[in-house]
């Protein structure tokens, strides 16, 4: 199976700047992967999140992520994107989806002899969803009902990819590490065959190998003019 992976494009119509973040160039930079990806011919695209920022007007943010959906969905590759901290601030789950024609990944999808699992951390530790506007990016949690579903499908001797926007590996900054991320490492370790853990929100992206299990960060593909995305097959 090949997937093609990018991460943080957080794309808006700003033209200038934020940092080191290029926002608007990340439209050219997604149908640029997006090409490669087709002649690939992957199986899927997947987009750990921060597919979006706020543009100029906040109330043009649901246009112009209509705008990027509909580009990469006009390469009719099947596209999922998780959610990032920043998509939350401006959409909820359904309006995510629905703008972008239904890319929201559900829980798992068996694919061959892979199982891939997409879990939702945009929760803060008390178990509450991130809400509109109110989002503290540096509060992530994986809640009980997810946690309970992994467990399940952890369960199932496939092997297992693990895809989220916030981080399970215990070596990047610690904002950006799930609050429960050691439980969740635990429960990867104690399962067969769980292969690999991808990951955006770290913009520097990171490698690391923790109990058998890799952890794979994707550098960010809004920083500066350089474009970042991967195939990896499995
Ligand atoms: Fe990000």
């Amino acid at each position: 199976m090949k997937i093609g992976i990018f991460t943080d494009p957080h794309y808006s119509n700003k033209i200038e700047p934020s940092g080191n973040r290029l926002h608007a160039l990340s439209y050219d930079k997604i149908r640029e992967a997006m090409a490669h990806f087709k002649k690939e011919k992957v199986d899927l695209v997947i987009c750990l999140g921060d597919l979006t920022d706020d543009c100029y007007d906040i109330a043009d943010n649901a246009k112009e992520l209509k705008k990027l959906a509909d580009m990469i969905n006009s390469f009719g590759i099947k596209f999922y994107s998780l959610m990032g901290n920043h998509d939350c601030l401006s959409f909820t789950k359904e309006e995510f989806n629905e703008l972008t024609n239904g890319v929201y990944p559900p829980f798992k999808i068996e694919f061959e002899s892979n199982i891939l699992i997409f879990l939702d951390c945009n929760y803060s530790n008390d178990g509450e969803a991130y809400k509109v506007r109110k989002v503290d990016w540096t509060n992530t949690f994986l809640p009980a009902d997810q946690f309970d579903k992994l467990k399940k499908v952890l369960e199932n001797s496939k092997n297992k990819y693990v895809f989220l926007h916030q981080n399970l590996d215990k070596d990047v900054d610690a904002n950006h590490i799930v609050h429960n991320a050691e439980r969740i490492r635990k429960e990867l370790e104690q399962a067969e065959n769980v292969k690999m853990v991808i990951q955006g929100h770290y913009h520097l992206g990171n490698d690391n190998e923790i109990n058998g299990i890799k952890y794979h960060t994707l550098p960010a593909m809004c920083t500066g003019e350089e474009n970042y995305y991967e195939v990896i097959v499995i």
